[in-house]
């Protein structure tokens, strides 16, 4: 589908929205749920493609998957992971791959993980390597996927992880979960913490020191599970108030996660009239409602220890960085290059052709505002979810139309984002 963002005239976003589930989350809940034994409702269970690769996934290990109502499941796990041979499809979901390839391998199964060909070009040499160190046996394709794992016991490792990945924290913790001894996972800074919060919530032994994690072997206990807003999905309207002239709206249940909380950090930092009305704990998980209006913005640096809080929000950031005055610089964010697509060069390429001021860098982007972005122009979003929502927000702001092309891939993490984009004008 290729779709034609115009320019808003007239009042600029307004009312109320109610932001649907994390897409994190959501994974987590399906899949701890498998390994429950028991019965566990899952409530605001995302409708991405994503999550739903992770709940087929579940299926196919064995678990009754029943939908009670709109995003509403149960999962009964009775029967589940008793088979000897498993083949996953992960579709386009990293997480599927990477925290089901944790799992799998503490079990005694024989278990091929497969995805799209983006995910079959993603690095798997980050979850390959802990793995291998706690003894399992992995086939690969140049540490790409298909990977085929032959599961067996593993042995407990202290792995200081190069990156800070929750997505290599989770495989390592989830292989932890199931093997005899403490598993230690220690991360350069930290990443999301999901995976802590929910095992914790489901009685996992899993405790937290500093950038440390330790797991031991425990028995999850089969609770129901809330999954809340998604931060990443709120940033796409979040950028889209500071920047689309008079604007003035709230959007309710939002994860507030202080491992997620970078884009309301930085947005903060550029003068973003941004305001936290309400905040609460749902499953471990603090949310809130934010309303944000229309902004004066200024350029920023944004490094370091905060990259893993904002990393999915990045190429949004790019856009909201083309309407502030002044400079924006992007550093330490290499692994933007190994998200759906290679988001540094695809980002840069699209935005140029909207207008936008940005220069690629090897580990990030410099963006110089404030520009009065053009558009008229058609754009790729590299079936690349996060870039088809980021050029779609840049093509509020643009004086001619913008027509971006495959804009279906938005359905990866928010099928709901057209709907609740013209609920607001
Ligand atoms: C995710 C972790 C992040 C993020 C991805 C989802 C997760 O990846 O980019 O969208 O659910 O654990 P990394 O852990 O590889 O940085």
């Amino acid at each position: 589908m290729n779709l034609k963002v115009e320019r808003l005239k007239g009042q600029g976003l307004r009312g109320e929205i109610v932001i649907p589930s994390d897409k994190s989350v959501s994974h987590r809940s399906a899949m701890f749920a498998a390994l429950t034994g028991g019965v566990v409702e899952v409530k605001n269970f995302s409708m991405g493609a994503d999550c739903l690769s992770t709940l087929n996934i579940v299926k196919t290990l064995g678990c009754d998957v029943e939908f009670l109502a709109d995003k509403h499941i149960k999962i009964d796990a009775s029967n589940a992971l008793k088979k000897d041979i498993y083949k996953l499809d992960c579709g386009n979901s990293g997480t599927s791959m990477r925290l089901f390839s944790g799992i799998m391998a503490s079990y005694e199964t024989e278990t091929t993980l497969f995805g799209d060909e983006s995910l079959s070009n993603r690095p798997m040499k980050r979850v390959i390597l802990p793995l291998e160190l706690m003894g399992a046996k992995i086939k690969h394709h140049n540490f790409k996927a298909p990977l085929v794992i032959q599961g067996k016991e593993l042995f407990p490792i202290d792995y200081k992880s190069p990156i800070a990945s929750a997505q290599v924290k989770s495989c390592v913790l989830l292989a932890g979960l199931n093997t005899c001894g403490v598993t230690k996972v220690t991360e350069p800074c930290v990443s999301r913490d999901h995976t802590e919060r929910m095992l914790k919530y489901l009685g996992a032994d899993i405790s937290i020191n500093g950038t440390t994690t330790a797991v031991k072997k425990s028995k999850l206990e089969p609770k129901n599970i809330t999954v809340c807003g998604d931060i990443s999905s709120a940033a796409f309207f979040l950028v889209a108030g500071a920047i689309v002239p008079e604007s003035d709206f709230v959007i309710k249940n939002v994860g507030l996660n202080p491992t997620r909380t970078g884009i309301i950090d930085i947005m903060k930092s550029m003068g973003a009239d941004i305001e936290i009305l309400s905040q609460d704990e749902v499953c471990n998980e603090p949310v809130g409602d934010i309303r944000i209006k229309t902004s004066q913005l200024k350029g920023t640096t944004i490094e370091g220890e905060i990259i893993p809080r904002l990393i999915d929000e990045l190429p949004v950031i790019a856009v909201l960085a083309s309407q502030a005055e002044g400079t924006t610089i992007v550093k330490d964010a290499a692994d933007l290059r190994n998200k759906e697509s290679d988001r540094i060069k695809c980002l840069v390429s699209e935005l140029t052709k909207l207008g936008v001021d940005i220069e690629e860098t090897p580990d990030g982007f410099i963006v110089n505002g404030k520009t009065n972005l053009r558009g008229g122009a058609e754009v790729e979003c590299y079936h690349d979810h996060r870039l088809a929502m980021s050029l779609y927000v840049a093509g509020l702001v643009c004086e001619q139309p913008v027509v971006i092309n495959e804009f279906q891939w938005v359905d990866i993490s928010f099928p709901e984002f057209l709907g609740l984009m013209n609920l607001l004008h």
